[in-house]
């Protein structure tokens, strides 16, 4: 479809004050969590699902190479309570993302989303992540592939360009590139990568925001579903952004300080629902962690995307040292363990 033709959808009409909200539906990309390799795998998910019920959950980035060839249902396998969830896929050889596409919507998935963002140098030998923004008649027709391949939503997360690319043009040209392929959402980490001499770390770091850029772009396609990432620290400012942008990924900041999550629903969906508490949601990972026992999942594969959840409170400091300290021998009483040791030392504070 070739962009600026569709009208705006009902979603983007409205004013948005929030006690109006109940009676629209949402853009499904409104909240999301980023993916993140060794990060949102799918006891992170199960976790953060469990403090949102609203926000759109990533998988990390799986090599499509990876799933057709190998155990896809090791990689792909997820809990129903996930949805939404997106799988996202790295590779840049049409016939094979269109086949890990078809398995991943086969598994369940809700989006497959195409990674052009990710600038490390493993990827960047297999031709695929953010050095694919140099390549956007390759990413079209990869969109297209997938896109015959399956009837969920097929989506882009990119950069907004990569090391002397003029940034407004490499975007621009990108996005009109791929979008007539079948690609209507685009998740746009807001700083270029640059691909030699900085490290995946300091490519999320050093390379300056420009979230102006990507505002420009939804103001000038307007059809399309613009969702901002990039250092976005809190709901205060995720909730400023969505006057401008479809929706807004949190990658960092919600697996840093997860209890953020808690607030989602109410605050940008106008849910009325109270936050889950800390203690429910520690029984209910305790419970997941023991069920997890029976199929040989170590407590610290699950603890460990939980050492932030008393970020900012009293106890924290203790929480976060009681679930590390054992590491790989820590039994199915972590989290009851490090609940009482983060409460005796908070009401010692
Ligand atoms: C540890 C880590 C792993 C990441 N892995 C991926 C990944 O697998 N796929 C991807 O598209 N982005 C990945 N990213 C980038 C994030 O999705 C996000 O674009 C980036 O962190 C900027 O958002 P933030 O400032 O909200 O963290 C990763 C980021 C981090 C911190």
């Amino acid at each position: 479809m070739a962009c600026g033709r569709r009208r705006p959808p009902l979603y983007m009409k409205r004013s948005s004050p929030l006690k109006e909200d109940r009676f629209v539906s949402f853009h499904p990309h409104r909240f999301c969590v980023a993916p993140m390799m060794d990060g949102t795998d799918r006891h992170c998910r199960y976790f953060h699902r469990l403090l949102t019920k609203r926000a759109r959950l990533y998988t990390e980035m799986i090599v499509a190479d990876a799933i057709v060839r190998g155990d896809a249902a090791r990689l792909l396998a997820f809990d129903p309570s996930e949805h939404p969830v997106a799988l996202q896929l790295g590779g840049s050889e049409p016939h094979v993302l269109a086949a890990a596409a078809r398995i991943g919507e086969d598994f369940g998935y809700d989006e497959i989303n195409l990674n052009v963002g990710c600038p490390s140098d493993r990827v960047q030998s297999g031709v695929f992540g953010a050095c694919l923004m140099k390549t956007p008649d390759l990413v079209a027709d990869c969109v297209a592939a997938m896109r015959a391949a399956v009837s969920v939503p097929v989506t882009v997360k990119c950069r907004i360009g990569v090391d002397d690319q003029e940034a407004d043009e490499a975007l621009f040209s990108f996005v009109d590139r791929v979008a007539p392929a079948g690609c209507e959402t685009f998740i746009v980490h807001a700083r270029k990568a640059w691909l030699k001499g900085l490290s995946p770390k300091e490519n999320r770091e050093i390379p300056p925001l420009d979230h102006a850029l990507v505002r420009r772009l939804k103001d000038a396609r307007g059809d399309l579903s613009v969702i901002l990432n990039g250092g976005i620290a809190g709901l205060d400012e995720a909730q400023a952004h969505l006057r401008h942008f479809d929706g807004v990924m949190l990658g960092r900041a919600a697996y840093d300080h997860p209890y953020l999550l808690a607030d989602v629903d109410r605050r940008l969906f106008g849910d009325a629902e109270r936050a889950p508490s800390l203690e429910s949601v520690v029984s209910a990972m305790e419970a997941y962690i023991r069920r997890g026992a029976r199929d040989g999942v170590k407590p610290h594969h699950v603890t460990r995307h939980m050492l932030g959840l008393f970020h900012g409170r009293p106890g924290a400091r203790r929480w976060r040292r009681s679930l590390s300290e054992k590491g790989a021998a820590a039994g199915p009483d972590a989290l009851s363990r490090a609940m009482a040791a983060a409460i005796s030392c908070a009401a010692a504070e």
